[in-house]
């Protein structure tokens, strides 16, 4: 197979895409995943054309480990990289997690700028310098394929910044990565950085240059497309710009831009836009990270025309106010497809359509649950299939179900929630009175599986569709330990919906739990058993 280096060596105008959104954007608050979330995730960004991903950092955590090495073993076209720092186990985790992949990369990093050396690694120049021959000779060692990065790069001093991309290529680094760490700095300027080293630096034709731009002060798509201008070769970037604080340059943006624009900005990549919606739809169902309203090229407005002037221009001819078409990048307009007297045959294609092919046992699962909304819905549109199915997936790993639930709601309190669980196959109910229903409803799941140490952090309803009937998408979010977990759940009924969520939250602790403590599985086995 061809290396990622001379794929660009011979066509100058490629760009590789080097998706972040299971490392840099896993790692950032209140996006974390678990095995089955990341291996979907992995998937939807092969199938969307990523050049590489970067499946997560193994040396982390024996669950980061696992998720790379699975996702090795699935990918197909795409290269893996693993993250690692400066130090052989880190190197030899990822050499381990990657191997079964069929294209690899180590990815290895360490601090460059005056302020990290001196206060985080506490080193002098000349160790760091070393540390980066060694780390990227041993990497070589395991792997053609071998990216450095300069962290906090852009804040380096250029002199030193160029003997050590120097160094680095020397000791066999095929990608140089030049992260822009905190978000800091501006277009013109990083466009400057890139440019003196390709200048500068003498063996530089040896490696990819490469932009990793955090979006602190909101420039992170701006600075990474001045990098590609200025010479650089990969961008890395994240679905939705999920990342670190601000986030990561989106790769949406970034794909759309040098698509949309690429009279200015004339670079290819293998990218298929029209995966664009789902990935970022998938990916917020996952995390629990809602997109903004207005976010450009996914968000829920990015298409939408509400002002009388813009709605006549666009009658008239759509480039008036649009500069790329919605099914570009995959959104079909809301239309109406389904109803309650629609078929087996007619859900499945419709599912086709939207890009889901479904195992016959997954696809009986969805098409009840179709039959039920069906019934209580008047008008399904596109998104209610794709929360449908989405919600399917979601639960169906869950040990702990929901068997049946009811409310008592009034004007005058406490409200009171009935609640039957199923844990493990064995059924348990609850009767508790709580400030709201809501409260009344989490407060019963706790009495049948207590989970004192667990903070409700977050807690968010959105609806699906417009009208009173519309389908609820509920997020909640755990946290316990330091550790957090999303669970979604969706329903006509808000209530529901919150208790789908709640509990399917409640199910990825008990699993996060085991991983970290494998002293509670015990703890937790007693506890769920004896209930
Ligand atoms: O932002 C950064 O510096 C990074 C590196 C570890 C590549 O994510
Ligand atoms: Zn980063």
């Amino acid at each position: 197979m061809t290396s990622m280096f001379d794929e660009i060596r011979k066509d100058n105008a490629r760009v590789v895409i080097f998706d972040t959104t299971l490392r840099d954007g896993e790692q950032s608050p209140g996006c974390s995943m678990n095995l089955e979330e990341k291996l979907k995730m992995a998937e939807i960004l092969e199938t969307m054309g990523v050049d590489v991903i970067e499946a997560g950092f193994p040396v982390a955590s024996p669950g980061d480990f696992e998720a790379v090495n699975e996702i090795a073993k699935r990918a197909e076209k795409s290269v893996i990289a693993g993250l690692c720092r400066a130090v052989q186990k880190d190197i030899d985790a990822v050499v381990a997690a990657i191997k079964p992949a069929k294209r690899q990369r180590i990815h290895t990093f360490i601090s460059t700028s005056p302020l990290h050396m001196k206060y985080k690694l506490q080193k002098e120049p000349h160790e760091v310098l070393e540390a980066i021959a060694w780390s990227v000779g041993y990497a070589r060692k395991h792997c053609d394929d071998v990216e450095w990065s300069a962290e906090d790069g852009s804040r380096t001093e250029l002199d030193f910044l160029c003997r050590a991309v120097e160094t680095a290529i020397n000791a066999g680094a095929t990608t140089i990565n030049i992260p822009d760490t905190v978000g800091y700095v501006v277009p013109s300027e990083y466009g400057a950085l890139i440019k003196s080293l390709v200048d500068r630096v003498p063996n530089i034709g040896k490696a990819i240059l490469s932009v990793h731009c955090h979006n602190d002060l909101g420039l992170a798509v701006a600075n990474s497309l001045a990098g590609i201008e200025a010479g650089a070769r990969q961008i890395e970037c994240t679905i939705n710009g999920i990342g670190e604080r601000a986030g990561n340059a989106a790769l949406e943006e970034v794909v759309m831009a040098l698509r949309t624009r690429a009279d200015r900005i004339p670079f290819t990549n293998r990218i298929d836009t029209t995966k664009i919606t789902g990935a970022s739809r998938t990916l917020a169902a996952i995390t629990g990270m809602p997109v903004q309203h207005n976010k450009a090229i996914v968000g829920a407005n990015a298409f939408a025309h509400e002002s009388g002037i813009h709605q006549d221009g666009m009658l008239k001819n759509a480039q008036t106010y649009e500069i790329m078409t919605p099914e570009s990048v995959g959104l079909n307009k809301s239309n109406l497809v389904l109803g309650k007297h629609s078929g087996r045959h007619a859900f499945k294609k419709k599912l086709e359509d939207l890009g889901y092919t479904l195992s016959d046992t997954d696809l009986d699962d969805a098409f009840a649950r179709f039959k039920i909304v069906a019934d209580r819905k008047k008008e399904i549109f596109d998104e209610d299939l794709v929360a449908l199915v989405d919600d399917e997936a979601a639960h169906a790993h869950d040990n702990i179900k929901l068997i049946t639930m009811s409310v008592w709601s009034s004007t005058k309190g406490p409200q009171r929630a009935t609640l039957t669980l199923e844990i493990d196959g064995q059924q348990k109910s609850a009767e508790v009175d709580g400030n709201g229903a809501i409260d009344a409803l989490f407060k019963a799941i706790a009495e049948i599986i207590p989970h004192p140490e667990a903070k409700l952090s977050l807690f968010n309803i959105q609806a699906i569709t417009g009208g009173t009937d519309a389908q609820a998408e509920v997020t909640v979010r755990l946290e316990e330990d330091g550790k957090t977990v999303n669970g979604q759940g969706t329903d006509t009924d808000t209530l529901v919906a919150s208790t789908r969520a709640y509990i399917h939250a409640l199910n990825k602790l008990l699993v996060k739990r085991k991983k970290n403590r494998p002293e509670d599985i015990t703890t937790t086995k007693n506890r769920i058993q004896s209930i």
